[in-house]
């Protein structure tokens, strides 16, 4: 029997952290060919991912440059990764999300009339500047995929309004998934940074942001909100691992530099990192992944975004948006330190994001597609 060559290809941490849950998975089936390609538009960030859940790599086409533009990005991936679509012609290339790599390789695929299983479908904002350029990545990946893996069906709706309508299937957010597999009651931090704070019983908050469209001032916003914070709450320890993007960590140094009770970390690895947000008391961040996860352990989350594209979890009660203004972003986090009621609230909202078992679903729906069309 002709094995389905299954090819998944990814290039950034969220990706990564989103996507190795569902190879795992692949691996399990005897009637997949389970192929891995990473774009390395991450370069450390995404390594520390693939070496914790051990995934076999093939293909990396290591693209990364220091301060890169959407340009390069995109060009670099559509040059490079042709050449191995051409000799590897698999039945289906999976992509994840709304990166540029995500959309790059959905073109590329395109190019050579491979269907496209898009991963994390159906996020959406309706504004094409924000976030950019996620909203464009993930609406024409959306537009060029013929399998789709929405996480809620709130998602799916959003697919149903673009005349989207074949092939969804709603799966939940395999970051549930990978979630089960790093967190453990008695884990032991790897950075010895996180090991001298006493995290199991100050008020820890977990820091992060890194978007493109806070970079400058809205980010410096931030980090004075949090200095604001770390001076005023002598119980609170925020912990920020830094992006190593060189503007994020420009503007982090700047402001929070040698503040007490405020520790600037590096990126941490993913066992670290989600073992620590299932430890802290609240999470402040302007990414999407967090959105999902914390709420996952009961940590509710402050989004500092002046929008999101999971207004499930909004809804449900689990994140609210608090803007990139530092006045407001500073009442928001003093209103969770000093009013249990509205903390408890939020702690105990349910999270919309599945129940670890989306990487399943995907890995039957890709079979059965498969087997419905040879
Ligand atoms: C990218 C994604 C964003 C995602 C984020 C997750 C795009 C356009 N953006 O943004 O959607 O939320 O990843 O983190 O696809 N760098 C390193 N080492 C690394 C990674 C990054 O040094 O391992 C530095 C480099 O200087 C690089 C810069 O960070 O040029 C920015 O990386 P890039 O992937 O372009 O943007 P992100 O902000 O990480
Ligand atoms: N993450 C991590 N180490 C860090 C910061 C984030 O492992 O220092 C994880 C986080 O738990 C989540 C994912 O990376 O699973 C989110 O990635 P990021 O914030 O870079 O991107 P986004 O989710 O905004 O696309």
């Amino acid at each position: 029997m002709k094995k389905i060559k299954v090819m998944s290809v990814f290039g950034t941490r969220p990706e990564a952290i989103k996507m190795c849950p569902l190879i795992k998975e692949l691996d399990k089936y005897p009637e997949i060919e389970n192929l891995v390609c990473l774009t390395g538009q991450h370069k450390e960030m995404l390594q520390q991912v693939i070496d914790i859940f051990g995934t076999e790599v093939k293909y990396n086409l290591n693209i990364m440059q220091p301060r890169q533009s959407l340009t390069t990005i995109t060009s670099n991936i559509l040059e490079k990764i042709e050449p191995i679509l051409v000799d590897e012609k698999p039945d289906i290339v999976l992509v994840h999300g709304d990166t540029t790599t995500s959309f790059s390789v959905a073109l590329a695929a395109f190019y050579q009339h491979i269907p496209v299983g898009h991963v994390e479908a159906g996020l959406r904002t309706f504004d094409k500047y924000s976030p950019f350029p996620e909203e464009m990545n993930r609406t024409l990946t959306g537009k060029i995929a013929e399998l789709h893996f929405a996480p809620t069906e709130n998602n799916r709706n959003n697919l149903l309004r673009e005349n989207i309508s074949e092939n969804i299937f709603v799966t939940g957010n395999t970051v549930i998934d990978a979630f089960h597999i790093t967190v453990r009651d008695n884990y032991i931090y790897k950075l010895s940074q996180l090991q001298k704070i006493d995290t199991r019983n100050k008020r820890c908050i977990l820091m992060t942001a890194h978007r493109r469209e806070n970079l400058g001032q809205p980010l410096f916003n931030i980090c004075k909100a949090a200095r604001h914070i770390a001076e005023e709450f002598d119980d609170v320890e925020i912990i920020y691992p830094v992006h190593l993007n060189p503007s994020v960590q420009d503007t982090a140094h700047k402001v929070l530099d040698n503040i007490e009770r405020v520790h600037l970390v590096p990126p941490l690895d993913v066992e670290d990192m989600h073992n620590l947000m299932a430890r802290s008391f609240l999470v402040m961040t302007d990414s999407g992944g967090l959105q999902e996860e914390a709420p996952a352990c009961g940590v509710p989350v402050l989004v500092l975004r002046t929008e999101t594209e999971r207004p499930e979890a909004v809804k449900a009660g689990t994140v609210k948006v608090v803007g990139v203004e530092e006045d407001n972003i500073y009442k928001s986090v003093k209103t969770m330190l000093t009013c249990p009621h509205v903390y408890e609230k939020m702690a105990k909202a349910i999270n919309p994001y599945g129940d670890g078992h989306a990487c399943k679903r995907i890995a039957q729906a890709i079979i059965s597609w498969h087997d419905s069309k040879y």
